[in-house]
């Protein structure tokens, strides 16, 4: 909404001639451990050459909390995932933790998601609500819901560090192509795509907000503007909603297409969840 009277197409031309790009090359490291922010784009990213994390387009102020997990302010989620995984729930009397001993073990998972299984694209969210409705008897958690990100929330970060790294060809490729389809579609009533901000206009300044490239490699993100923890697909719904678009349903396959054509586009960079941002 607040981009109505600004961003019109031709307002973000008039802008894009104006301004440098501008991530700064400031370093990510966490306790010690680098993340990698920035990684040259993937071959099918044609029109960029070096991806950038979300990161290097905050403030420094917002950075640093992200520097250390005492101060990250997405770990009081964290904490609530963990506890999610020891409870019991459903009809077979089991928590996550029954079967997952030590959450570690999903180190490396969050970097291969979404993927294909059985010619389905799917994503960390299903696959926990698959172990919950078919291996515990429970009821599924909501998509974007609290619960839902405080738990893959604390699987991502059992990867944190290591390098996205989503399959596109195979079975994968009719979806990659059906999100790269979506991520240049022009929608709403300002007739925008996603890659008029986060490609053409990354860096770009936007009534007091800084453009970032758009990349997933940070979620579930805690946003300092609602104070929680968001979903890919949530974020992507309050963008489609700037630009007065009808939002596709988050947990949808619009929504999961994007995320897997949108989750290769950061192919190189570090997992970073839980990132910070505004
Ligand atoms: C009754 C045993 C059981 C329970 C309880 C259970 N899971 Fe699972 N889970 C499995 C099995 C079996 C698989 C498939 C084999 C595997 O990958 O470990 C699996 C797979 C997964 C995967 C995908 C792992 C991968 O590498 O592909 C995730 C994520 C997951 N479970 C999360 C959870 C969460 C979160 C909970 C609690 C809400 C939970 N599971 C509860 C047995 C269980
Ligand atoms: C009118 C410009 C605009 C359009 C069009 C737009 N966004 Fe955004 N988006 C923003 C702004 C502003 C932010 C917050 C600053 C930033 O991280 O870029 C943002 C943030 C994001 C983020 C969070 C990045 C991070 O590191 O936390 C993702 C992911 C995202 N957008 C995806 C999308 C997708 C997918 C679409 C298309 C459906 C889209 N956006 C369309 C303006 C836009």
């Amino acid at each position: 909404m607040e981009f109505k009277t600004l961003l019109t197409s031709a307002a973000i031309v008039a802008l894009s001639a104006g301004f440098a790009s501008a991530q700064d090359d400031a370093t990510l490291s966490v306790d010690g451990e680098v993340i990698k922010t920035r990684a040259d784009a993937p071959a099918f990213a044609e029109n960029l050459d070096t991806v950038y994390s979300g990161w290097h387009f905050r403030t420094g102020e917002t950075q640093v909390l992200q520097m250390d997990d005492f101060e990250n302010p997405a770990f009081v989620f964290v904490d609530q995932g963990v506890d999610l995984f020891d409870k019991v729930e459903g009809s077979e009397g089991k928590a996550c933790a029954s079967c997952h001993e030590d959450v570690a073990d999903f180190a490396g998972l969050r970097p291969t998601l979404p993927r294909v299984e059985n010619g389905e694209l799917v994503t960390m969210e299903d696959l926990v609500n698959e172990c919950r409705t078919d291996r515990m008897g429970a009821e599924p958690w909501k998509y974007s819901g609290g619960q839902m990100t405080a738990v893959t929330a604390l699987i991502g970060l059992q990867s944190r560090g290591m390098s996205i790294n989503v399959a596109v060809d195979g079975d994968a490729a009719s979806f990659f192509e059906r999100g790269k389809d979506l991520y240049y579609q022009r929608v709403g009533q300002l007739d925008m795509a996603c890659s008029n901000c986060h490609e053409d206009n990354y860096g770009v300044m936007i009534r007091a907000d800084h453009l970032s490239q758009g990349q997933i490699n940070g979620f579930p993100a805690y946003r300092l503007k609602n104070a929680k923890l968001n979903s890919a697909h949530g974020r992507f719904k309050g963008c489609m909603e700037n630009i007065r678009a009808t939002p596709f349903k988050v947990g949808g396959d619009e929504f999961k297409a994007l995320e897997l054509y949108l989750a290769a586009r950061g192919n190189g960079l570090s997992v970073e969840t839980p990132s910070v941002r505004n």
